[in-house]
């Protein structure tokens, strides 16, 4: 592959994550940028010391326990949720299908999910070196609206949106804060060369056509703006093996790997390059990729990933149903009675401080260039 990928999880002191670029014009060659975070690199999670005894110690107790168009006016329709199994999710009017809950509970993992990455950026929103006074901005499936608050209240001359199957976003907001119900796979209602910064966050099994998203996305960006894709590979993985150790992990992936694929909406998108593709092939430039490896649970060495680790663990546990329930239920049909069975399995193996399991987390973002050349339609 042509892009050298920046694999980033920081565990020691390092430099500055290189960036690799596609494009003759280096990212920091744009004129005023804002500061780019720069969390330290590593090849390596290191585990810290594990349990002495009893797989399910529990060291991060002190979290919690388990706890056509597109834009359309919130109708009556939009509000009649679906209910299965006591959760709901978004309307039927929608022809998009999501896999998760839009209720509270839910939201609240979608919040926890925000708090992780945040730290994991030592704090930052992003990772393309927008300009500071940046105008426009889009949160496309913004789900909470979390980001898209935070970014308002951090940039308040900026006017942002947030948009959504669901309107599941506070009322109490900042004042250039503004929601929309907005269908991302259809044609986007907005203009031509509208936003300065287009961010696009945990898509995966949501996207049919990764290519069209981000072909809407270019033609909605302005000369000299910015978009950022941030996807993470939600499989287990583990340097040591001892993922091994938890045989549910497996069933774990196939759920995801078969949900996608009855979906036709795969979770997978590291695996294809959809991201990179998506946003080169829209005509980009700059294309940078950054890699993080996210721990599960608390085991890493690093205070700081530790903590990242904590919050995913906080963020699965505090909903493994919503994460879950559709694909097995609706979507694959998989045994009723298996399903109880697999989510405390899942739980046993999220507790167990043994398993140094961590996800993979990819950053992808582009600039569209001051004179965009015109692009072959697609
Ligand atoms: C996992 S949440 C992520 C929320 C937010 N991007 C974040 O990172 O904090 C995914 C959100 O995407 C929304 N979504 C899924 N498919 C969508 C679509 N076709 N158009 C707009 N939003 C969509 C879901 O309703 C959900 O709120």
């Amino acid at each position: 592959m042509a892009d050298q990928q920046q694999q980033n999880p920081a565990v020691t002191a390092s430099p500055e994550p290189e960036r690799a670029t596609t494009s003759t014009a280096p990212a920091a060659a744009t004129p005023t940028t804002a500061p780019i975070p720069t969390p330290a690199p590593q090849d390596e999670l290191v585990p810290g010391d594990d349990p002495e005894d009893d797989d399910n110690a529990d060291a991060d107790s002190s979290l919690g326990d388990d706890a056509a168009s597109s834009t359309a006016s919130v109708t009556a329709s939009i509000l009649e949720y679906r209910t299965i199994q006591g959760r709901t999710f978004h309307s039927d009017r929608h022809s998009t299908e999501y896999f998760t809950p839009n209720d509270e509970q839910q939201m609240q993992s979608v919040d926890i999910t925000h708090h992780y990455l945040t730290v994991l950026l030592d704090h930052s929103l992003f990772l393309a070196p927008i300009k500071p006074d940046v105008q426009k901005v889009i949160d496309v499936g913004t789900g909470s609206g979390i980001w898209a608050i935070d970014f308002a209240d951090q940039f308040p001359t900026a006017e942002v949106f947030g948009s959504d199957l669901s309107p599941c976003q506070p009322e109490w907001v900042p004042p250039n804060v503004r929601f929309e119900v907005d269908d991302a796979t259809l044609t986007w209602t907005w203009k031509d060369n509208y936003f300065d910064f287009i961010h696009i966050r945990y898509l995966f099994g949501a996207i049919k056509d990764w290519n069209a998203l981000f072909r809407e996305a270019y033609r909605c960006t302005a000369p000299g703006g910015w978009v950022q894709s941030c996807e993470t590979d939600v499989r287990f993985y583990s340097d040591d093996n001892t993922t091994d150790l938890e045989p549910v992990l497996e069933t774990w992936k196939k759920l995801y790997e078969d949900g996608g694929k009855a979906m036709g909406r795969e979770f997978f998108v590291h695996d294809e390059e959809r991201q990179e593709t998506g946003i080169r092939e829209a005509g980009f430039e700059d294309v940078t990729i950054v890699n993080y490896k996210l721990p599960v649970g608390g085991w890493a060495k690093d205070p700081k990933l530790a903590e990242v680790g904590n919050f995913v663990k906080l963020t699965m546990e505090n909903d493994l149903e919503g994460y879950t329930l559709l694909l097995w239920h609706n979507v694959l049909n998989w045994p009723k009675d298996g399903y109880q069975i697999f989510l405390m399995g899942m739980r046993k193996a999220l507790r167990n401080r043994r398993v140094h399991a961590y996800m993979k987390v990819r950053y992808v973002y582009g600039r569209k260039a001051e004179s965009p050349k015109a692009l072959a339609s697609a």
